[in-house]
């Protein structure tokens, strides 16, 4: 029987890069989102992957929302917690509701997406948690200190998942994508983002594909020895 995977922010950037890939793999895919229907309508047109919508910042409304797809496509075997968001500012005009904003979606989020499959994972024994994490929580970032808490914060989940998981066989790993050709990036003023490719060694931002692929995989039997590692896949622009 198919594998069941859910990827938050699935139907949009790289989210949807890696809802198609799981789906060419034999994945049977739930893709979440937000708010955004026509993207979601249009991806379930081109994919036939089918879409759920909750904020995955809101608890109650992610276990509801995970039991509609467990519902629809049974139990959940893979969590791709990939939906996020930027609201950057210096720090000295950041407000408290764009720090807010961010470390519900981004930190919280991942919590909400996580805690409501891993019963259900230790009961069968397998489970795969992969987050989208970043290169700006590995170095940090010019106007994303509350963004890249919450992408640091990812990388203490996914070690302490691992230990808990480890016996259980489920397995919990992060990938920092570096600067990903998606609407988050294009959104960055293109003199900005000029400056952003000419620190990247490999003189280009990142495809969504590349980063699908690693997803893939993490999902798979061959990485069942791989739990508690972060995926660098940025280019050559930094290095832990
Ligand atoms: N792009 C990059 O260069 C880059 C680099 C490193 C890490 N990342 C990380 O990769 C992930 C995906 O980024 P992306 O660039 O593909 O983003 P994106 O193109 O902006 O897409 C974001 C997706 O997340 C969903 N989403 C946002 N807030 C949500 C919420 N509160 N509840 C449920 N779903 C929500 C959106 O739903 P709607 O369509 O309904 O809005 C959309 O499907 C993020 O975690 C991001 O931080 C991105």
């Amino acid at each position: 029987m198919a594998r069941v995977a859910l990827v938050t922010g699935g139907t949009r950037g790289i989210g949807a890069a890696i809802s198609t890939k799981l789906k060419a793999e034999g994945y049977e895919v739930a893709a979440s989102f937000a708010g955004n229907e026509d993207a979601a309508a249009t991806f379930t047109a081109e994919t036939g992957i089918q879409t759920f919508k909750w904020n995955v910042a809101d608890y109650d409304a992610s276990t509801a929302g995970i039991a509609a797809v467990e519902a629809a496509l049974g139990p959940i075997d893979v969590v791709v917690a990939n939906a996020g968001i930027t609201r950057d500012a210096p720090f000295h005009k950041m407000t408290p509701e764009q720090w807010h904003e961010v470390i519900d979606t981004n930190l919280t989020g991942v919590f909400n997406t996580v805690h409501p499959v891993w019963p259900g994972m230790r009961e069968r024994k397998f489970g795969r948690v992969i987050v989208i994490s970043s290169i700006n929580g590995q170095k940090g970032q010019f106007a994303q200190v509350n963004y890249a808490a919450t992408k640091a914060g990812d990388l203490g989940i996914v070690k302490s998942l691992a230990q808990e998981g480890a016996r259980a066989g489920i397995t919990a790993n992060a990938i920092c994508p570096g600067y990903i050709a998606t609407e988050m990036v294009m959104a960055i003023p293109e003199e900005i983002r000029n400056k952003i490719v000419a620190g990247i060694p490999a003189g280009r931002l990142g495809e969504p594909e590349e980063i699908a692929r690693c997803v893939a995989f993490l999902a798979s039997d061959d990485a069942g020895f791989m739990n508690g590692s972060t995926i660098s896949a940025n280019g050559a622009q930094f290095f832990v």
